[in-house]
């Protein structure tokens, strides 16, 4: 029998044509936002945010910083996966506070663990730091891609954006945010060429080595 969700996967494309009448519902919107939340990061620091546009014309303006890409103008919601733009002892700190609130943990016992992270994000330089923080984000649109192909959601990943233009139109960086990647989200327009196009792909057979 084939599996479910090995199906879902196949339907799942890089939809290049969103129908611009069909929204996501908030629940299904909810999901994403849930899914973004849970997925893993290293330490569990989550140095990320997700920003979601729906406003129609700033969606439209979008369009232009991201090479004329309809996608972005057409899908229900951009969402635009980012990192902080820095992580300082506060923001470590906060995690641990966060770790001793949640699980009534003492906070003596995590002092140890707490110390040693910050230690070694000193010696780390700034671009160490975000190289990580990027890591983490990519983990999150592998995430954001499965779940939306297991709920029915069409989406399209997009690295072909100016980010400095986007964090100014958006206004990331008084948030203290840079963007990384851009995720429309929505519904396929059913005259997507894409649409029925085989998936090309390298092969089980040549990209998994099994050793016994
Ligand atoms: C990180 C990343 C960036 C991508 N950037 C773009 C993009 O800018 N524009 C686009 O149309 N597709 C983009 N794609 C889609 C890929 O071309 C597509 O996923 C790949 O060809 C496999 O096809 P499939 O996803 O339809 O199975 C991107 C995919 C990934 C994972």
């Amino acid at each position: 029998m084939p599996s479910k969700t090995i199906e879902k996967l196949q339907w799942r494309y890089a939809t290049k044509k969103f129908d611009s009448s069909k929204n996501l519902s908030a629940a299904k919107l909810n999901i994403l936002k849930e899914t973004f939340n849970l997925t893993a990061t290293s330490y569990g620091l989550q140095p990320l945010k997700l920003v979601i546009v729906s406003n129609t014309d700033l969606k439209a303006q979008l369009m232009p910083l991201t090479y004329n890409q309809p996608q972005v103008r057409d899908a229900s919601h951009v969402l635009v996966l980012c990192i902080e733009k820095n992580i300082d002892e506060d923001f470590i700190v906060d995690h641990f506070k966060r770790v001793a609130n949640t699980r009534n943990t003492p906070r003596n016992i995590l002092e140890p663990f707490e110390k040693n992270l910050i230690a070694s994000f000193t010696e780390k330089d700034t671009l160490e730091i975000r190289d990580w923080m990027i890591n983490q984000l990519y983990l999150t649109l592998g995430s954001l891609l499965t779940v939306c192909a297991v709920e029915n959601i069409d989406a399209c990943p997009i690295e072909g954006f100016e980010p400095k233009k986007y964090d100014e139109l958006l206004g990331l960086d008084a948030k203290n945010l840079a963007s990384i990647i851009v995720l429309p989200v929505g519904y396929r327009d059913e005259s997507d060429f894409f649409i029925n196009l085989k998936k090309v792909r390298r092969g089980v057979d040549e990209l998994i080595v099994e050793i016994n």
